[in-house]
């Protein structure tokens, strides 16, 4: 399993988000948090905004998409160029549809659980995705403490991938750090986003260096 790293740009300046991609361009992805003020009681970005940062930056776009209704929305970020869109199924109304639009666009398409969401009742949906993301915050807001009580679910879900033989990413978002992310790693997950541990470090460069070791050491 590769390990990638995908600074959220949640806590980086949103008046300078060409600099502040520019300054991790050695992450594999830019991960991107799509809020609605209505899924998650914060309000981000839209379709307007990634496709500047689409246009400003080389690195692979991870859109994810906090927002009711994503059967609506998902497809157009993918037809935009995000190279990856991830919508939640708690608010999801038709999920393997829109997984299904997601890819026919072009994209990785991606699965999100919140904290208090099993994966078991999805373990069907896997065949249909390219990545799962398992939150370990519940989503809203960027700087929160990282929520060990999901790590059994990574492992879960981890398991469960491997038990049907799938190429399914397992994302991690939320509280990601150097002092957490060799937990995550542990129990399985292969993709970690890090929004303030990037963002608020002195060389975001060498943040995502940092945790790119971390994680690779601690998954073997
Ligand atoms: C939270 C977002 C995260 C956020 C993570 O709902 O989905 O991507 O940026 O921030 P940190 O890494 O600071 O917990
Ligand atoms: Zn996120």
């Amino acid at each position: 399993m590769a390990v990638q790293i995908a600074p959220s740009i949640l806590s980086a300046d949103f008046a300078r988000l060409a600099d502040e991609v520019a300054a991790v361009a050695d992450a594999d992805w830019i991960h991107v948090d799509v809020m609605d003020n209505h899924f998650v009681p914060n309000l981000t970005l839209g379709l307007p905004v990634v496709e500047a940062l689409l246009k400003a930056t080389p690195v692979p776009v991870d859109c994810h998409l906090m927002i009711e209704d994503p059967d609506r929305w998902a497809p157009g970020y993918a037809e935009a160029g995000a190279a990856s869109v991830t919508i939640h199924v708690e608010a999801a109304s038709a999920p393997i549809r829109t997984l299904r639009e997601i890819r026919a666009a072009g994209a990785r398409a991606g699965l999100a659980l919140n904290p208090g969401t099993a994966v078991e009742p999805y373990a069907d949906l896997l065949a249909e995705i390219d990545m799962l993301l398992v939150m370990t915050v519940e989503p809203g807001f960027g700087g929160q403490p990282f929520l060990d009580v999901v790590l059994p679910k990574i492992r879960r879900a981890r398991d469960l991938i491997k038990g049907r033989d799938l190429d399914v990413w397992l994302q991690v978002d939320g509280g990601v750090n150097t002092e957490t992310i060799e937990r995550c790693a542990e129990a399985g997950a292969d993709v970690f986003v890090a929004g303030s541990a990037v963002y608020s470090a002195d060389d975001p460069a060498e943040a995502v260096r940092s945790l790119r070791a971390r994680a690779a050491r601690a998954s073997g």
